[in-house]
């Protein structure tokens, strides 16, 4: 069986494939803990200058599997989640990192890609935020980046009622830099990686330094992560994992606000 994340090195650049393409590449914690690993392991490689993430299938990533949320949720997940640990390297990696994406970037598919530094969206390109649908609230320090980055209005938007965010409309706000036809879109971002690993890697790295606080994001995202938890547990969520899990629209009309 081919992995899930497949890890590559050509060159400089070091490409990361999210490649579960027949559950549309939702994140598994397994999956987490290699994309964890292989962030980890590039800081400390000289060899690696750049990172490239894209994905296989149809769509870029359907976000955290939903299945693993309804087992964290109902107590049946234990050990350690890795997604924390992917998380915190993203926000440290000092390395470039450059995101070819098409197809559906659900949750943390997009807000992944507010830690990534050149964004290419294909034509078909659509970014998700349906952290209030599923009852959770944003996380990887989006409920900080995403408003600074795009305005209040234009995040409230996005993570309360859930709707897609068009390529076009994206880069127009920020979130990415530009748009390429699908069939362009992974010699697009191999190029533009490649621009980048022939520049002075100390100088580039010095200069995302100074343009990401590391240890701000680390703290919002856990600040984050500790309602997220919360959350997980209440009984909106619940009914809305059995909705994903049953093919329905959730119903949250009988249950209190709290
Ligand atoms: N977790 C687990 N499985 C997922 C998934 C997810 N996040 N997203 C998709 N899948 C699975 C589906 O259950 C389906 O599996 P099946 O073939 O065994 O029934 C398969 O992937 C294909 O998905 P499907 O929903 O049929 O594709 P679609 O093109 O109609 O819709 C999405 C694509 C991404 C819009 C839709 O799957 C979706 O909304 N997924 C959930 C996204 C989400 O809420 N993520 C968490 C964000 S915090």
């Amino acid at each position: 069986m081919a992995s899930e994340i497949q890890i590559e090195q050509a060159g400089s650049v070091l490409t990361i494939t999210l490649n579960r393409a027949d559950k549309k590449s939702a994140l598994t914690n397994a999956m987490y803990g290699a994309l964890a690993d292989a962030i980890e392991q590039a800081a400390h490689d000289d060899a690696v200058r750049v990172m490239l993430l894209q994905g296989e299938g149809d769509s870029f990533t359907a976000g955290n599997d939903v299945g693993e949320f309804a087992a964290i949720a109902s107590g049946m997940h234990s050990g350690e989640r890795h997604v924390h640990r992917f998380l915190h390297a993203l926000a440290k990696s000092a390395l470039p990192i450059v995101a070819a994406v098409h197809g559906k970037a659900v949750g943390i598919g997009t807000t992944m890609l507010l830690h990534c530094d050149y964004v290419l969206l294909a034509e078909d390109a659509e970014l998700i935020t349906p952290f209030v649908n599923l009852a959770l609230v944003p996380e990887a320090a989006s409920s900080y980046l995403l408003p600074f980055r795009i305005g209040h209005a234009r995040a409230f938007e996005m993570f309360a009622l859930g709707g897609p965010l068009d390529a076009q409309t994206a880069v127009a706000w920020g979130i990415a830099n530009k748009v390429c036809s699908n069939q362009t879109l992974r010699a697009d971002a191999r190029r533009v990686a490649e621009q980048l690993a022939e520049k002075p890697a100390g100088s580039l790295r010095a200069m995302k330094r100074l343009m990401r606080e590391a240890e701000a994001l680390i703290s919002q995202m856990d600040a984050e992560s500790a309602v997220f938890q919360e959350r997980l547990g209440s009984a909106e969520a619940k009914e809305a994992f059995m909705a994903f899990a049953q093919k329905r629209k959730p119903d949250f009309s009988k249950i209190a606000q709290r």
